[in-house]
Parts: C-alpha cells; structure tokens; sequence
C-alpha cells in the first residue's frame, strides 16, 4: 500500500476531493498522511475508508524532509504552495509523482495534464517514459474537453470559439459567500416594495442599480457580480487576451497531445456568471467534415460515460443543460448542437460542468488511482 501525501485537502478543491475519494472507496487503496501549512502537529481527519488509527499527526506541508519519504503528493493546496514545495523537493533529487490542481506546472515540458477519460494514452506513455508531475486542467477546458471529446479526440475539430460563463466557485469559497451576500443585500435593498404587487418595477430597478453601484460589498470580485457579470477572469496577458482566455488554447493541445500541424486554433472569451459552481460555455465549432447532427450527438454520447447529449430542444435545454441540473454530478451535459448559417461545417454546442468536479478534484483523485492501481 503506497503512502500517499496529501496537501491542501481542506480547502474546497481539497474537500471535494476527500468527499470523492471516500465515495469511491479510495483510501483502500493508500496509507495517507495529511500534511497542514497552518496546524502541523494537530490531529489528522479520519476519513471513512481509512484504515483504522491510521491517520495519525498532520505533518508540516512545508517539511521538505517529512515530505521527500513519499513516494506520491498530491496537493490542492494552490499555486503559491507549488512553487515554493515542489521546486525544493525536485531540487533535492526527490522523484515521486506529484499530482497538483495548481496551474503553476501544467505547462511545464515535463509535466502532463491529467484527463484520463480523454487523455488516458498520454498519461500512460508518460509514465512509461518517467514523467513525475501530473497537473490537473484548467476547469473549462476539461469540462468541454468531457463533453465534445468525441469531437476532438476523433480529430473532427479544425478550430473553435469558447464563450464562457464562469461560476463563482472558480474564484474560491469566499467568492461564492460573497455572491450569495450580494444577492441577499440586493433582496433587502427592496423586499417591502417586492412585497406590494404595486409597487413600480422601475423605482425597483433603481434602488438596486443604486445599491449596486454604491455600497455593495464587492471585496473578493472587485466588482458586484450579482445582477450583473464579470468580462475578465484571470490576468491581462498585456495582449488584449486573459490568462483564462490563452488555457484553452494551449491545454487542449498539450491534453490531447496534438501535433504541431494537426493544432486546433481554440480562442473566445471568458465571462464571470452570478452561477454557484457549474461552468458553463457556449461553442462555435469549425469540424473538418460536413457531419449531420445525429452523428455528432452519437460520437459525444459514445466518447465517455459522463457526456450527456441533450436533445436540442427548448424544454430538454432549459431542464437538463444548466448549471443547476449539472452541479453537485459527475454528468457533463452537452446540448445546443445544431448546424450555424456559416455552413454545413459550423455547429453551437453548449456544454456545463461542475468546476469542482471534473474541473478540479474528480481528475486528481483519477489519477491518483491508475499511479497506485
Ligand atoms: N480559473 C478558474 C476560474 C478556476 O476562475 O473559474 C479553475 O481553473
């Protein structure tokens, strides 16, 4: 039984991941030991599966040494974390697997971005070939890679716009409390005149765009996102272009593993929603055949057991293609899928993800399971 680090697992990537793992019945399968980077020495979390007594003492994340006798870390503790920890254990000569959900070292030449219902050849000739470092995806990005990977593993996709609308999780636990606050600060500001059928929607209007625009707590998104959105999401690569924005791009390629000329031009634009935590985005695709639209749902229905064709009509769209229906499962709904009037080769596809999920936690803990299977 490998023991097994784990970092960061409180957090809210990190807990999601333990709720998954003790789902799945993953803790059989390892001897864990829990590092903190706030509370070393204090008790470790007996999580069902474990073997009993097991967890013992949280080590000290940031005990190189305690952390070097591992044969497998696996952190959500975030990007910060990475770079100070990782770059000190390779540095020493440490050679386990590394398995992150940070962004810091997915585009490392080295390293691998996990999404093995999509990329399971590449992560095995990794290993194969000694690749350490495992990184999980950007959150869009896996989430549409699960949901059109018929598509684009078949090679079907000449280039693609992703117009996103990013939930408030993407951004961390206080992001989403700070949405709900919002909401609840905007209720208040005119729940009496909410209470009079009579009372005037415009007057309404005002008081919240006032409220809006005044003295709403806007601390975590800078912004108020409630009742409204955020047309940014990540850095100003200085281009015109943000750092979410430049990820689809680069990491489909490096998942798929494309070849500099089979590269698919992917491109769009990436929207903060008042959503809780479900990713969503709208696509335009260019495929390189003229397909018919029941094939095309037939490759994405067969592609994976988590891609879920919603039949492209309004009832089916509005029940079963929203962020509310996908949260909370392992189900990548895709729907929307139609030919565009730019041609028999243009199609729209809509697809929704759970960013905690297949965005962040449910490729880690994958992962984790071939290293150890
Ligand atoms: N960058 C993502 C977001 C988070 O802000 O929604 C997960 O990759």
């Amino acid at each position: 039984t490998p023991s097994v680090g784990l970092v960061g697992w409180r957090g809210m990537v990190g807990s999601v991941l333990m709720q998954r793992m003790q789902d799945e019945g993953d803790f059989a399968n390892i001897n864990p030991v829990f590092f903190s980077t706030s509370n070393a020495g204090g008790a470790a979390p007996s999580l069902a599966g474990t073997a009993e007594g097991s967890a013992g003492k949280l080590e000290d994340a940031y005990d190189v040494d305690a952390l070097a006798k591992l044969p497998i870390i696996v952190t959500a503790q975030g990007g910060d974390y990475t770079k100070r920890v990782h770059t000190e254990l390779r540095g020493r000569g440490w050679d386990g697997l590394w398995i992150d959900a940070a962004s810091t070292l997915r585009m490392n030449d080295d390293s691998i971005i996990v999404l093995d219902p999509i990329n399971r050849d590449v992560i095995d000739k990794g290993l194969v070939n000694g690749t350490k470092d495992f990184i999980g995806g950007n959150c869009t990005v896996s989430c549409m890679l699960m949901g059109l990977g018929g598509l684009f593993k078949n090679g079907l996709v000449e280039w693609g716009t992703s117009m996103t609308y990013q939930a408030a999780s993407g951004g961390g636990a206080r992001h989403m409390r700070e949405l709900l606050s919002q909401f609840g600060t905007l209720n208040a500001e005119v729940s009496s005149e909410l209470d009079d059928p009579a009372s005037a929607i415009l007057e309404i209007d005002r008081k919240v765009l006032a409220h809006q625009r005044t003295d709403i707590d806007a601390t975590q998104f800078g912004v108020p996102l409630a009742g409204s959105l955020i047309p940014w999401i990540d850095a100003d690569l200085g281009n015109g272009q943000s750092k979410e924005e430049w990820k689809a791009g680069v990491e489909t390629n490096k998942i798929l593993g494309t070849s500099d000329e089979n590269r698919i031009i992917m491109d769009g634009l990436c929207i903060r929603i008042g959503a809780m935590r479900s990713h969503s985005q709208a696509l335009t695709l260019k495929l390189r055949e003229d397909l018919s639209v029941a094939e095309i749902e037939t490759l994405l229905a067969n592609d994976n057991e988590w891609a879920k064709v919603i039949p492209n009509t309004k009832e089916d769209s509005m029940a079963g293609l929203t962020p509310v229906a996908a949260s909370g499962t392992l189900d990548i709904p895709v729907g929307r899928i139609r030919k565009m009037e730019m041609g028999p080769e243009y199609i729209s596809a809509f697809t929704v993800g759970d960013q905690l999920l297949w965005g962040a936690a449910e490729p880690l803990r994958r992962m984790l399971n071939i290293a150890t299977g």
